[in-house]
């Protein structure tokens, strides 16, 4: 599953992570030899989502280094009312930050003053309201020569004067009326513009478009999975890939919902060595690939990484890591370009580490795979045979024979929080999380979520499950250097820096810099709020900084049972923190992380016992990606239900379904028939009085330990 919308609470379905590990990483050798460093990463500015088009992360700049980090301060920040989950890495040029929000609005903030300069709001819901039922995230803007683009989860591309703010340009990328979103950074590739989309899960058939940066023209689009036979006709990729899918896969049904899925909504490298756009393909949906493709076929090019020539967007090479993927499994994650030496020989490489756990290296000229091992916990694949290029999988995985329990469950060992890679150490920082999920045929339990036939559900199995690492992977040997571990499991991207250091931020409020050769910590700041944004780094009249977006949040909020870290909806601000040798400054206080539940109730209000089956069911579907699986809004863009007033009757819940605030993005569900709401109210209620210590005295003792 993924983080972008379902875009209508009608359809939308909801994603899980579980969570489980086996042992240390596997310690194969694919090679000896070092890296070599060229001109990878940024310098003065951090103009890209990956600072650099080769997606590293990695700023050549020392000035903040491990001698003198400890000096390292607050040196400025803005609160960001209204703002929730906060996915974006900062872009820096000439001293402005230029950021987006959970709904896509951009910010320009003068970095050393934090000043905002301006801001722009897409306005989706005046525009698509239709659209302001999903969840809400984004994961930043792309600049270029003046301008800055982002995208709504409307799929508008919005291209904006970077000076003013002043609207340019908007291209419709989504056709109205499907359930396509966007969440996804674009990326600027010499005077074009990209973006992808999300909706995968729904089925819908994932594409990438390319406009011209100066006017808003669409040059080309790409699909990333066949159409219907007719669609096909003439396309070499397109007929190539349709040999690798059976049945009508094609049709979309009265809901608007297809059947393949392939959805491009995070990872896209731009190579100007050899002009080519790597993008990385989502999972398929159905899940289950019986039901998606039966009887077979490897259904190209879902879960790949494809490479396109970047002038006409045409087919150079793929390399598919799941064929005929079948548990949420995407290459969606960040893709790294450098130059490696393998085997005594510089190699052209692309690296990835995506959700099934292993760590992946291309030859980006080719496509080849050199090498690919497990970074931790992974019971999918014995390995990945380097002959084939195909995984040697385990019996039982495709749950051919009834309930198998996968590890890395659908939020994957590495999502869209990007790694990065530092050329002097050699070595690649992985945001690694730990855990799994059960998947089977057949109807849902409860507690559990069925779509298209698949039920899954959340596990943590072993001590290490449900947490994350920090890791150090040395991608020539296949192996790590060094792990940290951490305890919560849902963290943020890192940051390289030549200064010797990694920066992470994490689910528990704390930015760290690590020693990046040992992984020592060396420095610690109390953000006040967790983490899921990456950092960036950049100069200022000749002065090093490191930026960060503070907002925890994403796809925690429908899996909050993992990734429950205490911060509750609107307790803490939003904020864009920056960071300088003797900055001074300091954050006003904000309560900490919380795990009760303050839940709400009255006796006089009566529910009927009938009411709390369908009440739970059409609650997961229409409500939790935004309150929270099992009512558990911990992390999640939006109120814990149990404890609100205004959920409490049912007059006053009736009104909030009937009038929406979309501007702060609770929908409208001004068509759902009365039963339906008295049922959910029933649910919530049923709920609130689950919970031990209701009513009573608010107590440490008597709070409701989630
Ligand atoms: C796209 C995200 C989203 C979805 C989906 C969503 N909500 Fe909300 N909801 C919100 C947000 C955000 C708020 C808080 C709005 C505010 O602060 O003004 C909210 C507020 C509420 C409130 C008022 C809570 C209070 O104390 O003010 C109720 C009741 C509510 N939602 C019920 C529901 C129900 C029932 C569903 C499913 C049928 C649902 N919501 C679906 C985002 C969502």
């Amino acid at each position: 599953m993924t983080y972008h919308s379902t875009t209508n609470p009608r359809t939308a379905l909801v994603a899980l992570a579980l969570l489980v590990c086996l042992g240390s990483p596997a310690a194969h050798a694919a090679g000896n030899g070092t890296a070599i460093g060229a001109a990878i990463g940024t310098a003065a500015d951090w103009p890209a989502p990956g600072g650099a088009a080769d997606e590293s992360s990695f700023s050549r700049l020392d000035r903040i280094n491990r001698d003198n980090v400890g000096k390292l301060g607050l040196v400025s920040y803005l609160d960001l009312p209204g703002e929730a989950s906060l996915e974006a890495t900062p872009l820096a040029v000439n001293g402005v930050l230029y950021f987006t929000g959970s709904t896509a609005k951009v910010y320009a903030v003068e970095a050393v003053s934090g000043k905002l300069l301006w801001q722009y709001d897409p306005e989706v819901w005046k525009h698509n309201p239709d659209k302001v039922g999903g969840m809400n995230v984004n994961r930043g803007a792309a600049y270029e020569d003046g301008r800055v683009f982002a995208a709504s989860i409307d799929g508008r591309l919005h291209a904006l004067d970077a000076a003013t703010g002043k609207v340019l340009w908007i291209a419709d990328t989504i056709a109205r009326g499907t359930r396509y979103s966007s969440t996804g950074a674009p990326r600027t590739f010499g005077g074009r513009v990209i973006i992808g989309n999300g909706g995968g899960d729904l089925g819908m058939r994932g594409y990438v478009t390319a406009f011209d940066a100066a006017t808003g023209k669409q040059l080309w689009r790409f699909y990333t999975v066949p159409g219907s036979p007719e669609d096909n006709r003439g396309n070499p990729a397109m007929e190539r890939a349709a040999k690798t899918w059976r049945g009508e896969y094609w049709k979309v049904d009265a809901m608007g919902i297809g059947g393949s899925g392939g959805t491009v909504w995070n990872g896209m490298t731009w190579d100007p060595e050899l002009d080519q756009l790597y993008i990385g393909v989502g999972n398929g949906a159905p899940y289950d690939v019986e039901v998606r493709s039966p009887g077979g076929g490897d259904n190209l090019y879902l879960a790949s990484i494809v490479a396109l020539d970047a002038d006409t967007g045409e087919y150079v090479w793929h390399y598919q890591m799941n064929p005929r993927e079948a548990w949420d499994y995407k290459c969606t994650a960040n893709m790294i370009a450098a130059t490696l030496e393998i085997d005594g020989n510089p190699r052209k490489v692309l690296m990835q580490a995506p959700t099934n756990g292993f760590f992946y290296v291309l030859d980006r000229e080719t496509g080849e795979l050199l090498s690919a091992e497990k970074v931790g916990k992974a019971n999918w694949a014995e390995r990945i045979d380097l002959a084939t290029g195909r995984p040697v999988e385990y019996p039982g995985i495709r749950y051919e024979s009834g309930e198998f329990t996968i590890f890395p469950g659908t939020t994957g060992a590495h999502n869209f929080q990007p790694m990065s890679y530092n050329p002097d150490t050699g070595l690649v920082y992985i945001p690694y999380m730990q855990m799994g999920t059960m998947f089977r045929r057949g109807e849902a339990r409860p507690g559990e979520f069925a779509f298209a036939g698949m039920v899954m559900k959340n596990v943590a199995l072993e001590p290490e499950d449900g947490k994350g690492k920090l890791i150090a992977w040395d991608p020539v040997k296949q192996e790590a250097r060094w792990q940290h571990q951490q305890d919560t499991l849902w963290n943020g991207g890192t940051l390289a820096t030549a200064g010797g250091l990694v920066f992470q931020g994490t689910a528990d409020g704390y930015v760290t810099a690590h020693d990046a050769a040992t992984g020592e910590v060396l420095w610690r700041f109390n953000a006040g709020l967790g983490i899921i944004g990456a950092p960036s780094s950049y100069t200022v009249d000749g002065a090093q900084y490191v930026s960060l977006l503070v907002g925890y949040g994403g796809s925690a909020s429908v899996m909050s049972d993992l990734m429950d870290a205490g911060w509750k909806y609107g307790a803490q601000p939003r904020r864009v923190l920056t960071f300088g040798l003797g900055g001074k400054q300091s954050l006003p206080p904000s309560p900490g992380p919380d795990m009760a539940v303050y839940a709400v109730d009255d006796p006089a209000v009566s529910i009927a016992v009938d009411d709390i089956a369908p009440g739970r069911t059409h609650y997961a579907l229409m409500c939790s990606m935004c309150h929270g699986m099992n009512l558990n809004s911990a992390g999640s863009p939006a109120p814990d239900l149990r404890e609100s007033r205004v959920a409490l009757y049912p007059e006053s819940f009736s009104a909030v379904l009937r009038n929406g605030v979309l501007q702060r993005g609770m929908p409208r569900f001004d068509y759902l028939p009365e039963d339906v709401v008295r049922q959910i109210h029933a649910y919530v209620r049923a709920g609130a009085r689950d919970l031990p210590g209701v009513n009573a005295p608010v107590d440490s003792a008597e709070r409701a330990v989630r």
